[in-house]
Protein backbone atom coordinates (compact mmCIF):
# COMPACT_ATOMS: atom_id res chain seq x y z
CA UNK A 1 0.00 0.00 0.00
CA UNK A 2 2.57 2.57 1.03
CA UNK A 3 4.62 1.77 -1.85
CA UNK A 4 2.00 2.27 -4.40
CA UNK A 5 1.69 5.51 -3.29
CA UNK A 6 5.59 6.69 -3.60
CA UNK A 7 5.31 5.13 -6.57
CA UNK A 8 2.82 6.83 -8.40
CA UNK A 9 4.02 10.01 -6.57
CA UNK A 10 7.49 9.42 -8.17
CA UNK A 11 6.17 8.57 -11.66
CA UNK A 12 4.05 11.63 -11.21
CA UNK A 13 6.28 13.78 -10.10
CA UNK A 14 8.46 12.75 -13.20
CA UNK A 15 5.51 13.17 -15.68
CA UNK A 16 4.97 16.82 -13.96
CA UNK A 17 8.94 17.33 -14.03
CA UNK A 18 8.69 16.39 -18.04
CA UNK A 19 5.83 18.06 -18.71
CA UNK A 20 7.41 21.36 -16.96
CA UNK A 21 10.45 20.43 -19.69
CA UNK A 22 9.21 21.09 -22.79
CA UNK A 23 8.97 23.71 -25.83
CA UNK A 24 5.94 25.43 -25.31
CA UNK A 25 5.40 24.90 -29.17
CA UNK A 26 7.12 22.89 -32.06
CA UNK A 27 7.68 26.23 -33.65
CA UNK A 28 10.22 27.25 -30.50
CA UNK A 29 11.86 24.13 -30.74
CA UNK A 30 12.17 24.99 -34.27
CA UNK A 31 13.34 28.53 -33.37
CA UNK A 32 15.70 27.41 -30.91
CA UNK A 33 17.26 24.16 -33.31
CA UNK A 34 17.97 26.94 -36.34
CA UNK A 35 19.13 28.83 -33.33
CA UNK A 36 21.72 26.11 -32.58
CA UNK A 37 22.39 25.35 -36.07
CA UNK A 38 22.96 28.76 -37.63
CA UNK A 39 26.57 30.17 -35.66
CA UNK A 40 29.81 30.56 -36.50
CA UNK A 41 30.04 27.67 -39.10
CA UNK A 42 27.31 29.22 -41.47
CA UNK A 43 28.81 33.10 -41.11
CA UNK A 44 32.70 33.19 -40.25
CA UNK A 45 33.56 29.37 -41.26
CA UNK A 46 31.43 28.76 -44.43
CA UNK A 47 32.77 31.28 -47.05
CA UNK A 48 36.49 30.36 -45.72
CA UNK A 49 36.33 27.12 -46.47
CA UNK A 50 34.57 27.38 -49.49
CA UNK A 51 37.32 30.08 -50.49
CA UNK A 52 39.93 27.39 -49.24
CA UNK A 53 38.34 24.31 -51.03
CA UNK A 54 37.71 25.27 -54.34
CA UNK A 55 34.13 27.07 -54.44
CA UNK A 56 31.19 25.46 -56.30
CA UNK A 57 32.26 21.89 -55.98
CA UNK A 58 33.09 21.86 -52.73
CA UNK A 59 29.11 23.41 -52.28
CA UNK A 60 27.72 20.72 -54.48
CA UNK A 61 29.35 17.65 -51.91
CA UNK A 62 28.16 20.15 -49.12
CA UNK A 63 24.60 20.24 -49.98
CA UNK A 64 24.54 16.63 -50.68
CA UNK A 65 25.42 15.69 -47.58
CA UNK A 66 22.98 17.78 -46.15
CA UNK A 67 20.21 16.32 -48.06
CA UNK A 68 22.12 12.13 -47.45
CA UNK A 69 23.76 12.66 -44.77
CA UNK A 70 22.70 15.19 -42.25
CA UNK A 71 18.74 15.53 -42.60
CA UNK A 72 18.86 11.42 -41.49
CA UNK A 73 21.03 12.00 -38.58
CA UNK A 74 19.58 14.63 -37.32
CA UNK A 75 15.64 12.76 -37.21
CA UNK A 76 17.36 9.90 -35.58
CA UNK A 77 19.02 12.43 -32.93
CA UNK A 78 15.72 14.08 -32.18
CA UNK A 79 13.80 10.79 -32.03
CA UNK A 80 16.37 9.20 -29.76
CA UNK A 81 16.12 12.28 -27.93
CA UNK A 82 11.93 12.75 -26.90
CA UNK A 83 11.89 8.63 -26.51
CA UNK A 84 14.68 9.09 -23.87
CA UNK A 85 13.51 12.43 -22.30
CA UNK A 86 16.76 13.38 -20.95
CA UNK A 87 20.66 14.09 -20.86
CA UNK A 88 22.46 11.65 -23.67
CA UNK A 89 23.84 9.58 -21.20
CA UNK A 90 20.42 8.73 -18.89
CA UNK A 91 18.69 8.87 -22.73
CA UNK A 92 21.06 6.39 -24.52
CA UNK A 93 20.67 4.23 -21.04
CA UNK A 94 16.78 3.64 -21.09
CA UNK A 95 16.64 3.39 -24.89
CA UNK A 96 19.31 0.73 -24.37
CA UNK A 97 17.60 -1.20 -21.54
CA UNK A 98 14.11 -0.75 -23.41
CA UNK A 99 15.45 -2.60 -26.93
CA UNK A 100 17.03 -5.17 -24.30
CA UNK A 101 20.96 -3.97 -25.35
CA UNK A 102 23.86 -3.27 -23.72
CA UNK A 103 24.23 -0.50 -21.15
CA UNK A 104 27.63 0.02 -22.69
CA UNK A 105 25.70 2.84 -25.34
CA UNK A 106 25.29 5.16 -22.86
CA UNK A 107 29.16 6.02 -22.98
CA UNK A 108 27.80 7.78 -26.05
CA UNK A 109 26.28 10.29 -23.38
CA UNK A 110 29.71 10.69 -21.92
CA UNK A 111 31.22 11.20 -25.60
CA UNK A 112 28.42 13.75 -25.98
CA UNK A 113 29.34 15.53 -22.72
CA UNK A 114 32.60 16.01 -23.28
CA UNK A 115 32.48 16.91 -26.93
CA UNK A 116 29.73 19.44 -26.24
CA UNK A 117 32.36 21.42 -23.66
CA UNK A 118 34.99 20.97 -25.88
CA UNK A 119 33.42 22.70 -28.44
CA UNK A 120 32.29 25.53 -26.46
CA UNK A 121 35.31 26.19 -25.08
CA UNK A 122 37.03 27.54 -28.58
CA UNK A 123 33.67 28.29 -29.97
CA UNK A 124 33.38 30.60 -27.50
CA UNK A 125 36.69 32.38 -27.74
CA UNK A 126 36.16 32.97 -31.42
CA UNK A 127 32.83 34.36 -30.24
CA UNK A 128 34.27 37.05 -27.91
CA UNK A 129 36.19 38.55 -31.25
CA UNK A 130 32.92 39.26 -32.74
CA UNK A 131 32.01 41.24 -29.33
CA UNK A 132 35.44 42.59 -29.89
CA UNK A 133 35.08 44.20 -33.08
CA UNK A 134 31.43 45.60 -31.92
CA UNK A 135 33.01 48.52 -29.93
CA UNK A 136 36.33 48.20 -32.44
CA UNK A 137 33.72 49.42 -35.47
CA UNK A 138 32.32 52.29 -33.06
CA UNK A 139 35.68 53.47 -32.89
CA UNK A 140 36.71 53.69 -36.17
CA UNK A 141 37.83 50.66 -37.50
CA UNK A 142 36.41 50.96 -40.59
CA UNK A 143 38.47 54.50 -41.28
CA UNK A 144 42.12 52.20 -41.06
CA UNK A 145 43.89 51.27 -44.12
CA UNK A 146 45.38 48.04 -44.52
CA UNK A 147 48.18 48.37 -41.54
CA UNK A 148 45.85 49.75 -39.51
CA UNK A 149 43.46 46.86 -39.81
CA UNK A 150 45.91 44.47 -39.40
CA UNK A 151 47.44 46.13 -36.75
CA UNK A 152 43.85 45.92 -35.14
CA UNK A 153 43.28 42.03 -35.57
CA UNK A 154 47.16 41.68 -34.36
CA UNK A 155 46.47 43.44 -31.01
CA UNK A 156 43.27 41.24 -30.29
CA UNK A 157 45.50 38.28 -30.71
CA UNK A 158 48.62 39.28 -29.07
CA UNK A 159 48.19 39.33 -25.46
CA UNK A 160 45.86 36.87 -23.53
CA UNK A 161 44.63 39.37 -22.11
CA UNK A 162 42.15 41.04 -24.14
CA UNK A 163 40.78 37.24 -25.58
CA UNK A 164 40.03 36.11 -22.36
CA UNK A 165 37.98 39.44 -21.53
CA UNK A 166 35.64 39.12 -24.31
CA UNK A 167 35.26 34.90 -24.07
CA UNK A 168 34.77 35.71 -20.41
CA UNK A 169 32.01 37.94 -21.42
CA UNK A 170 30.29 35.52 -23.88
CA UNK A 171 30.19 32.88 -21.67
CA UNK A 172 28.13 35.25 -19.29
CA UNK A 173 25.40 36.07 -21.56
CA UNK A 174 25.53 32.14 -22.49
CA UNK A 175 25.56 31.06 -18.92
CA UNK A 176 23.00 33.58 -17.68
CA UNK A 177 20.69 32.68 -20.14
CA UNK A 178 20.82 29.21 -19.70
CA UNK A 179 20.60 29.47 -15.93
CA UNK A 180 17.13 30.79 -16.71
CA UNK A 181 16.13 27.33 -17.70
CA UNK A 182 14.31 26.48 -21.05
CA UNK A 183 11.56 28.44 -21.07
CA UNK A 184 12.17 31.76 -19.30
CA UNK A 185 15.93 31.37 -20.56
CA UNK A 186 16.73 29.56 -24.19
CA UNK A 187 13.16 30.00 -25.98
CA UNK A 188 12.08 33.97 -24.59
CA UNK A 189 16.19 34.27 -25.95
CA UNK A 190 15.56 33.03 -29.95
CA UNK A 191 12.33 34.56 -29.62
CA UNK A 192 13.77 37.92 -29.65
CA UNK A 193 16.93 36.80 -31.39
CA UNK A 194 16.24 34.77 -34.08
CA UNK A 195 14.13 37.45 -35.84
CA UNK A 196 16.80 39.93 -35.16
CA UNK A 197 19.34 37.75 -36.89
CA UNK A 198 16.85 37.00 -40.04
CA UNK A 199 16.62 40.41 -41.10
CA UNK A 200 20.07 41.46 -40.44
CA UNK A 201 20.88 39.11 -42.87
CA UNK A 202 18.32 40.11 -45.34
CA UNK A 203 19.87 43.58 -44.85
CA UNK A 204 23.13 42.75 -45.77
CA UNK A 205 22.19 40.42 -48.95
CA UNK A 206 20.68 43.51 -50.03
CA UNK A 207 23.19 45.66 -49.45
CA UNK A 208 25.54 42.85 -50.98
CA UNK A 209 22.98 43.55 -53.95
CA UNK A 210 23.50 47.16 -54.06
CA UNK A 211 27.08 47.87 -53.46
CA UNK A 212 28.93 44.14 -53.90
CA UNK A 213 29.31 42.33 -56.96
CA UNK A 214 26.59 39.75 -56.50
CA UNK A 215 27.52 38.04 -60.22
CA UNK A 216 30.60 37.16 -59.37
CA UNK A 217 29.90 35.71 -55.57
CA UNK A 218 26.92 33.55 -57.70
CA UNK A 219 29.50 32.06 -60.08
CA UNK A 220 31.97 31.74 -57.32
CA UNK A 221 29.75 29.96 -55.27
CA UNK A 222 27.58 27.76 -57.85
CA UNK A 223 29.96 26.89 -60.36
CA UNK A 224 31.50 23.56 -60.14
CA UNK A 225 34.95 23.19 -61.19
CA UNK A 226 35.22 19.21 -60.82
CA UNK A 227 38.73 19.31 -61.27
CA UNK A 228 39.23 20.55 -57.60
CA UNK A 229 37.41 17.91 -56.07
CA UNK A 230 39.16 15.51 -54.33
CA UNK A 231 38.98 12.70 -51.04
CA UNK A 232 40.21 15.14 -48.60
CA UNK A 233 37.76 17.96 -49.89
CA UNK A 234 34.62 15.45 -49.82
CA UNK A 235 35.69 14.90 -46.52
CA UNK A 236 36.08 18.58 -45.13
CA UNK A 237 32.91 19.06 -47.00
CA UNK A 238 30.72 16.58 -44.97
CA UNK A 239 32.07 17.15 -41.37
CA UNK A 240 31.28 21.03 -42.41
CA UNK A 241 27.97 19.97 -42.64
CA UNK A 242 27.21 17.97 -39.62
CA UNK A 243 29.26 21.03 -37.62
CA UNK A 244 27.03 23.72 -39.17
CA UNK A 245 23.69 21.92 -38.14
CA UNK A 246 25.03 20.61 -34.85
CA UNK A 247 24.69 17.26 -35.52
CA UNK A 248 26.31 14.38 -34.18
CA UNK A 249 26.87 14.73 -30.52
CA UNK A 250 23.62 14.69 -28.54
CA UNK A 251 23.25 18.74 -28.62
CA UNK A 252 20.20 18.15 -30.59
CA UNK A 253 19.44 15.00 -28.93
CA UNK A 254 19.01 17.08 -25.65
CA UNK A 255 16.76 19.49 -27.75
CA UNK A 256 15.07 16.34 -28.41
CA UNK A 257 14.08 15.61 -25.22
CA UNK A 258 11.97 19.17 -24.76
CA UNK A 259 10.21 17.90 -27.99
CA UNK A 260 6.73 17.64 -27.18
CA UNK A 261 5.16 14.52 -28.55
CA UNK A 262 2.86 16.50 -30.88
CA UNK A 263 5.33 17.93 -33.60
CA UNK A 264 6.57 16.12 -36.14
CA UNK A 265 10.27 15.17 -36.37
CA UNK A 266 10.00 14.62 -40.10
CA UNK A 267 9.14 18.38 -40.45
CA UNK A 268 11.54 19.91 -37.81
CA UNK A 269 14.85 18.17 -38.82
CA UNK A 270 14.23 19.05 -42.32
CA UNK A 271 13.24 22.50 -41.36
CA UNK A 272 16.19 23.16 -39.27
CA UNK A 273 18.93 22.14 -41.89
CA UNK A 274 17.29 23.61 -44.95
CA UNK A 275 17.66 26.83 -43.09
CA UNK A 276 20.81 26.09 -41.87
CA UNK A 277 21.85 25.47 -45.70
CA UNK A 278 20.51 28.71 -46.88
CA UNK A 279 21.83 30.97 -44.23
CA UNK A 280 25.01 29.76 -45.05
CA UNK A 281 24.64 30.60 -49.06
CA UNK A 282 23.26 33.51 -48.16
CA UNK A 283 25.93 35.03 -46.00
CA UNK A 284 28.61 33.63 -48.38
CA UNK A 285 26.61 35.52 -51.11
CA UNK A 286 26.70 38.59 -48.97
CA UNK A 287 30.28 38.14 -47.87
CA UNK A 288 31.73 37.36 -50.86
CA UNK A 289 30.12 40.47 -53.52
CA UNK A 290 31.59 43.13 -51.16
CA UNK A 291 35.05 40.82 -51.31
CA UNK A 292 35.03 40.61 -54.99
CA UNK A 293 33.48 44.20 -55.13
CA UNK A 294 36.79 44.87 -53.51
CA UNK A 295 39.33 43.06 -54.40
CA UNK A 296 40.26 41.25 -51.98
CA UNK A 297 41.24 37.52 -52.23
CA UNK A 298 38.52 34.48 -51.60
CA UNK A 299 40.71 32.66 -49.62
CA UNK A 300 42.20 34.11 -47.09
CA UNK A 301 41.91 31.32 -44.19
CA UNK A 302 40.26 32.35 -41.09
CA UNK A 303 40.76 36.26 -41.21
CA UNK A 304 38.23 36.20 -43.87
CA UNK A 305 35.58 38.34 -41.45
CA UNK A 306 38.09 39.73 -39.41
CA UNK A 307 40.44 41.34 -41.82
CA UNK A 308 38.71 41.26 -45.00
CA UNK A 309 35.47 42.51 -44.17
CA UNK A 310 36.33 45.65 -42.19
CA UNK A 311 38.52 46.47 -45.03
CA UNK A 312 36.21 46.55 -47.56
CA UNK A 313 33.89 48.72 -45.27
CA UNK A 314 36.54 51.26 -45.18
CA UNK A 315 35.73 51.36 -49.08
CA UNK A 316 31.81 51.52 -49.08
CA UNK A 317 29.43 54.59 -48.11
CA UNK A 318 27.31 53.40 -45.23
CA UNK A 319 30.10 50.54 -43.99
CA UNK A 320 30.28 51.33 -40.28
CA UNK A 321 27.15 50.78 -39.99
CA UNK A 322 27.10 47.65 -42.19
CA UNK A 323 30.45 46.34 -40.87
CA UNK A 324 28.91 46.66 -37.22
CA UNK A 325 25.74 44.27 -38.34
CA UNK A 326 27.95 42.05 -39.21
CA UNK A 327 29.42 41.66 -35.95
CA UNK A 328 26.61 41.67 -34.30
CA UNK A 329 25.02 38.99 -36.98
CA UNK A 330 27.75 37.30 -36.32
CA UNK A 331 27.74 37.27 -32.05
CA UNK A 332 23.66 36.52 -32.28
CA UNK A 333 24.54 34.03 -34.24
CA UNK A 334 27.09 32.33 -32.28
CA UNK A 335 24.91 32.58 -29.25
CA UNK A 336 22.06 31.33 -29.45
CA UNK A 337 24.66 28.57 -31.23
CA UNK A 338 26.30 28.28 -27.30
CA UNK A 339 22.74 27.61 -25.66
CA UNK A 340 22.88 24.05 -27.43
CA UNK A 341 26.34 23.33 -26.09
CA UNK A 342 26.14 24.04 -22.50
CA UNK A 343 22.28 22.66 -22.40
CA UNK A 344 23.24 18.79 -22.60
CA UNK A 345 25.76 18.90 -19.33
CA UNK A 346 23.38 21.22 -17.09
CA UNK A 347 20.57 18.92 -17.80
CA UNK A 348 22.43 16.05 -16.70
CA UNK A 349 23.81 17.89 -13.38
CA UNK A 350 20.52 18.72 -12.80
CA UNK A 351 18.78 15.47 -13.36
CA UNK A 352 21.62 13.32 -11.99
CA UNK A 353 22.77 15.06 -8.93
CA UNK A 354 19.86 17.27 -8.26
CA UNK A 355 22.22 20.65 -8.42
CA UNK A 356 19.74 23.80 -9.63
CA UNK A 357 19.86 24.88 -13.16
CA UNK A 358 21.52 27.71 -12.02
CA UNK A 359 24.08 26.44 -9.88
CA UNK A 360 24.81 23.88 -12.83
CA UNK A 361 25.44 26.64 -15.36
CA UNK A 362 27.65 28.80 -13.49
CA UNK A 363 29.78 25.95 -12.63
CA UNK A 364 29.92 24.46 -15.63
CA UNK A 365 30.34 27.71 -17.92
CA UNK A 366 33.04 28.54 -15.50
CA UNK A 367 35.40 25.58 -16.33
CA UNK A 368 34.60 26.16 -19.65
CA UNK A 369 36.17 30.01 -19.55
CA UNK A 370 39.22 28.72 -18.10
CA UNK A 371 39.38 25.36 -20.74
CA UNK A 372 39.11 28.41 -23.29
CA UNK A 373 42.57 29.39 -21.81
CA UNK A 374 44.06 26.75 -24.03
CA UNK A 375 42.57 28.10 -27.30
CA UNK A 376 43.13 31.94 -26.01
CA UNK A 377 47.35 30.78 -25.40
CA UNK A 378 47.85 29.03 -28.90
CA UNK A 379 47.65 32.54 -29.72
CA UNK A 380 50.37 33.66 -28.23
CA UNK A 381 52.08 32.50 -24.97
CA UNK A 382 52.01 28.76 -26.89
CA UNK A 383 51.85 29.79 -30.01
CA UNK A 384 55.02 27.98 -30.71
CA UNK A 385 53.80 24.82 -28.63
CA UNK A 386 53.19 21.86 -31.34
CA UNK A 387 52.09 18.74 -29.33
CA UNK A 388 51.48 16.59 -32.23
CA UNK A 389 54.81 17.85 -34.27
CA UNK A 390 56.39 14.54 -34.25
CA UNK A 391 53.97 13.74 -36.73
CA UNK A 392 54.20 15.08 -40.25
CA UNK A 393 50.29 16.21 -40.79
CA UNK A 394 50.59 17.98 -37.27
CA UNK A 395 53.97 19.03 -37.58
CA UNK A 396 53.01 23.01 -36.52
CA UNK A 397 49.59 22.57 -35.55
CA UNK A 398 48.35 25.05 -32.72
CA UNK A 399 46.04 23.87 -29.99
CA UNK A 400 43.35 25.14 -31.73
CA UNK A 401 44.15 23.69 -34.56
CA UNK A 402 44.01 19.95 -32.85
CA UNK A 403 40.99 20.97 -31.24
CA UNK A 404 39.35 21.63 -33.96
CA UNK A 405 40.65 18.56 -36.33
CA UNK A 406 39.75 16.71 -32.90
CA UNK A 407 36.05 17.68 -32.89
CA UNK A 408 35.12 18.23 -36.97
CA UNK A 409 37.27 15.44 -38.15
CA UNK A 410 37.26 12.59 -35.17
CA UNK A 411 34.19 13.26 -32.50
CA UNK A 412 31.75 14.50 -34.79
CA UNK A 413 31.66 11.65 -37.31
CA UNK A 414 32.35 9.28 -34.01
CA UNK A 415 29.27 10.50 -32.80
CA UNK A 416 27.09 10.69 -35.66
CA UNK A 417 28.36 6.74 -36.73
CA UNK A 418 27.25 5.43 -33.26
CA UNK A 419 24.35 7.46 -33.93
CA UNK A 420 23.71 5.71 -37.29
CA UNK A 421 24.15 1.91 -35.63
CA UNK A 422 22.32 2.26 -32.93
CA UNK A 423 19.55 3.68 -34.77
CA UNK A 424 19.66 1.86 -37.79
CA UNK A 425 20.99 -1.68 -36.17
CA UNK A 426 20.05 -1.74 -32.36
CA UNK A 427 16.94 -0.31 -31.88
CA UNK A 428 13.80 -1.61 -31.85
CA UNK A 429 12.13 -0.92 -35.40
CA UNK A 430 9.04 -0.25 -33.58
CA UNK A 431 9.89 2.25 -31.27
CA UNK A 432 11.13 3.95 -34.37
CA UNK A 433 7.91 3.85 -36.10
CA UNK A 434 6.02 4.87 -32.77
CA UNK A 435 8.31 7.65 -32.45
CA UNK A 436 7.95 9.13 -35.85
CA UNK A 437 4.03 7.79 -36.18
CA UNK A 438 5.31 6.08 -39.60
CA UNK A 439 2.99 2.97 -40.39
CA UNK A 440 4.50 -0.11 -42.19
CA UNK A 441 3.85 1.44 -45.39
CA UNK A 442 5.57 4.35 -45.04
CA UNK A 443 8.05 5.25 -47.77
CA UNK A 444 9.96 8.48 -46.12
CA UNK A 445 10.42 5.90 -43.47
CA UNK A 446 11.43 3.04 -45.38
CA UNK A 447 13.98 5.52 -46.93
CA UNK A 448 14.95 7.34 -44.08
CA UNK A 449 15.54 3.90 -42.42
CA UNK A 450 17.79 2.65 -45.29
CA UNK A 451 19.74 5.65 -45.43
CA UNK A 452 20.63 5.45 -41.52
CA UNK A 453 21.57 2.00 -42.07
CA UNK A 454 23.43 1.72 -45.18
CA UNK A 455 24.76 5.46 -46.81
CA UNK A 456 25.55 7.29 -43.35
CA UNK A 457 27.56 4.70 -41.68
CA UNK A 458 29.53 3.78 -45.01
CA UNK A 459 29.88 7.87 -45.87
CA UNK A 460 31.04 8.15 -41.96
CA UNK A 461 33.60 5.15 -41.88
CA UNK A 462 34.89 6.30 -44.82
CA UNK A 463 35.56 10.25 -43.48
CA UNK A 464 36.84 8.46 -40.06
CA UNK A 465 39.36 6.66 -41.99
CA UNK A 466 40.05 8.47 -44.37
CA UNK A 467 41.13 11.06 -41.74
CA UNK A 468 43.28 9.08 -39.88
CA UNK A 469 45.27 8.07 -42.57
N1 LIG B 1 26.17 24.56 -35.42
C1 LIG B 1 26.85 25.62 -34.73
C2 LIG B 1 27.51 26.53 -35.76
O1 LIG B 1 27.28 26.38 -36.91
C3 LIG B 1 27.85 25.08 -33.74
C4 LIG B 1 27.25 24.09 -32.82
C5 LIG B 1 26.30 24.32 -31.88
C6 LIG B 1 27.51 22.71 -32.80
N2 LIG B 1 25.98 23.15 -31.27
C7 LIG B 1 26.70 22.15 -31.81
C8 LIG B 1 28.37 21.92 -33.53
C9 LIG B 1 26.71 20.77 -31.57
C10 LIG B 1 28.38 20.55 -33.28
C11 LIG B 1 27.58 19.98 -32.32
O2 LIG B 1 28.24 27.41 -35.45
Amino acid sequence: MATSIWKRYFAESLERGQMERKWSSGGMFLLAAVGSAVGLANIWRFPYVVGANGGGAFVLIYILSMFLVTIPLLVAEIVLGRRGGGDPVITMRRLAEESGLSRAWGNYGWLSLFTTLTILSFYSVISGWSLAYIPKMLTGLAHENVEGIQREYALLTAGPGAMIFWHGVFMVFTTAIIARGLNRGIESAVKFLMPVLFLTLIVLLIYGFLVGDMGAAMRYLFTPDFSKLNFQVVLMAVGSSFFSASVGVGAMMTYGAYLPRSVSVWGVATGTVVIDLAVSLVAGLAIFSIIFANGLDADSGPGLMFLALPLAFSQISGGILVGLLFFVLLFLAALTSAFSLLEPTVLWLNDRYRVSRAAAAWGVGFVVWLAGFATVFSFNLWKDVHLLSVIPRFHDSSILDLLDFLVTNLLLPAGGLALAIFTGWRVARSTLREELGAGTGSIVFALWIRLVRYLVPVALLALFVGNLV
